[in-house]
């Protein structure tokens, strides 16, 4: 089988993609042939080992798996003796953000773990797509009580995390304005917000409405310009540590003082993640938003342009394709 491999930390050019022998499932794993992985942030994080936290799971001097990926989507070849929840030939997709080697042609994944059946009539992009951006948007929300008609504002409404959060806060009913640039307001709105900001035309930090929630899913804010958003005891969360690493202790900060408050959402439950979206695909209510798919061949043009900031939703490779 073909894997995409690295023996250092670095960028896309440490990335090749080599012959490798394709492994064997223990007696509680499954054997999956890869159709579709994306490239995400988090793997360009991995690929890079920064921040320097991630090394303390992904290897401190070096990368403990050979191959990156966090994410699949494809069809089961081969089960362990002692798995009966899935058999040869079942659609599946499944996640795991510290990383499970998934960028390459067959892997093996533990049959308990955040592995679900893709839902009938759902592709293997959408189904690829649908995972880590909504992972990290779901691990925004349920930080806090979304309500009926809560007041939230998604800055970043083209990214992966943004374009998932403005549909599970609408799945919600909850009363979303979302920011993007000229180029992408009319892909923003067809995700559904009730308003739609410029960033490009306009400081979205000036709004009328008074805000329950302010997610930032591209971390291009911070706090202090956030809080003339926020109601009084409103909530500012963002995916990014801000600068000086402040959204690590303001948390803190905010919650001995009272009023506004900052959270820094730490994910985890990626099993939790895989259920939720398999049950919005299966309702027909969640549609990813997908930028461009790239053959395997060209895993490292994919790093590249993941790593430039500008993609729109999921940048996917396929496995299938030469
Ligand atoms: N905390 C965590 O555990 C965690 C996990 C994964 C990812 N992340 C972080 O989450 C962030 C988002 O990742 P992602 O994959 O969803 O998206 P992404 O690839 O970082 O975001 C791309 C989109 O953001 C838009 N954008 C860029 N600058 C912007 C700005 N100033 N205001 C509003 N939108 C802007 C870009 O469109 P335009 O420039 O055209 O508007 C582009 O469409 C990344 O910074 C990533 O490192 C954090």
């Amino acid at each position: 089988m073909r894997a995409a491999i690295r023996t250092q930390y670095g960028g896309p050019e440490v990335l090749s993609v080599k012959e490798q022998n394709t492994p064997t499932p223990n007696k509680d794993e499954v054997l999956v042939q890869v159709h579709r992985t994306t490239v995400n942030r988090t793997d360009c994080g991995i690929l890079r080992g920064q921040p320097f936290l991630i090394r303390f799971f992904s290897g401190l001097f070096k990368p403990s798996s050979s191959s990156p990926g966090t994410d699949f989507a494809g069809v089961i070849e081969n089960v362990g003796n002692e798995v009966d929840r899935f058999k040869v030939g079942d659609r599946v997709f499944g996640l795991r953000d510290d990383g499970l080697a998934s960028q390459r042609e067959y892997m093996t994944f533990k049959a308990s773990d955040a592995i679900e059946k893709i839902p009938e009539g759902i592709s293997f992009n959408d189904a690829v797509a649908s995972l880590e951006g909504a992972h990290y948007a779901y691990n925004f929300i349920n930080k806090v009580k979304i309500d009926k008609g809560s007041q939230v504002l998604v800055n970043g409404g083209t990214g992966a995390i943004g374009s998932a959060a403005i549909q599970l806060l609408k799945n919600m009913g909850a009363q979303v304005t979302a920011v993007t640039d000229t180029d992408h307001i009319a892909t923003v709105h067809a995700l559904g917000p009730d308003k739609t900001v410029d960033y490009l035309k306009t400081d979205f930090t000036v709004d009328d409405i008074k805000y329950d929630f302010v997610f930032d899913a591209v971390g291009k804010s911070s706090f202090d310009p956030c809080k003339k958003l926020l109601k009084p005891n409103g909530v500012y969360i963002s995916s990014e540590l801000g600068p000086g690493a402040k959204n690590l202790y303001l948390p803190l900060v905010t919650k001995i003082k009272g009023g506004q408050r900052v959270i820094f959402p730490i994910p985890k439950d990626c099993k939790r993640s895989v259920k939720i979206t398999t049950d919005l695909l299966s309702k027909g209510v969640f549609q990813p938003l997908i930028d461009t798919v790239y053959p395997m061949t060209s895993i490292q043009d994919a790093y590249t342009y993941v790593e430039s900031g500008q993609k729109i939703g999921n940048v996917i490779i396929d496995y299938t394709s030469t």
